[in-house]
C-alpha cells in the first residue's frame, strides 16, 4: 500500500492510506500548519483539532471516505493529506480536499496528491469531485465560476463550492486550475 512518489521538484515522498495510528502525526501536522493554510482548508480560523475530529479524519472506511497521507522519508513527518468523502445524496460524487505543509508549498506535492486521490476515487466509483475553495474577492469568484458548475456558499468569507468531473485517467486541466486557484488564495489570504 505504501508507494514512493516523485514530485515536481525532484524529491520523493511516501504515500499511503491514513490509519488510526496516524492520530498523533496528524495532530502534529495540523499544529505546524499556518493560520492561512488552516483557513483555506477549513474555511474558518480553526485553532485546534478535537479528539473527535482526529478520530473522524484518521479512522476512515477507505471506500466512502478515503484519505491518503504523504510523509517525508527524511523527517518521517506527515507533509500532505488528500481526502475525499462521498456525498450522501450522490454516490458518484465526493467532496475532495488537499492540504500540504507550508514548507512544501509550490514544489508539486499538491499536484502529486491530486493525482493519487483521483486514482483512488475512481477505483471506488467516484466520477465527480466537489471542493470548497476560498475565493476571497469577486474576481476570484468569477474565475471559479468559469472553471465549472459553482455556487457561492459563504459570501462573507468568499467561499465557493465547485464541481469537477474526474477524467478516466490522470487529472483534467479543470482540476489543475482549481488547485492553482486554491494555492494562490492560500498565499494571498488575509483575514479581515
Ligand atoms: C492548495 C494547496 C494544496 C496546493 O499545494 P502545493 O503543493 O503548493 O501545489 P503545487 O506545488 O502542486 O502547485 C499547484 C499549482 O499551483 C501553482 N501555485 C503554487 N503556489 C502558487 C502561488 N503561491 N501562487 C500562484 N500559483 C501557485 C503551481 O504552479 C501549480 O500550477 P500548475 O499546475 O499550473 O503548474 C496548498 O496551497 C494548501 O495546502 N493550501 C491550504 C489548504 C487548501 O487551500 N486546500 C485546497 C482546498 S480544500
Amino acid at each position: 500500500m505504501l508507494r514512493r512518489v516523485g514530485i515536481r521538484d525532484g524529491t520523493e515522498v511516501e504515500v499511503r492510506p491514513i490509519a488510526p495510528s496516524d492520530a498523533d502525526a496528524l495532530r502534529a501536522a495540523f499544529e505546524r500548519l499556518s493560520f492561512e493554510s488552516r483557513y483555506a482548508r477549513f474555511l474558518s480560523p480553526m485553532d485546534h483539532m478535537s479528539n473527535a475530529m482526529v478520530r473522524y479524519f484518521t479512522d476512515v472506511d477507505h471506500h466512502d471516505h478515503e484519505a491518503l497521507v504523504a510523509s517525508d522519508p527524511e523527517t518521517e513527518r506527515l507533509v500532505a493529506v488528500a481526502r475525499y468523502v462521498r456525498e450522501d445524496h450522490d454516490p458518484e460524487a465526493a467532496e475532495a480536499a488537499i492540504t500540504v505543509a507550508d514548507d512544501w508549498h509550490g514544489r508539486g506535492l499538491g499536484t502529486a496528491m491530486l493525482h493519487e486521490l483521483a486514482q483512488r476515487a475512481r477505483e471506488e466509483g467516484v466520477t465527480r469531485f466537489t471542493a470548497y475553495v476560498l475565493a476571497g474577492n469577486e474576481d476570484m469568484i468569477d474565475i471559479l465560476f468559469r472553471l465549472g458548475p459553482a455556487k457561492v456558499v459563504d459570501r462573507a468569507n468568499g467561499a465557493v463550492q465547485i464541481e469537477a468531473e474526474l477524467p478516466p485517467a490522470g487529472v483534467s486541466d479543470q482540476l489543475r486550475n482549481l488547485l492553482r486557484v486554491a494555492a494562490e488564495m492560500t498565499k494571498r489570504f488575509r483575514p479581515d
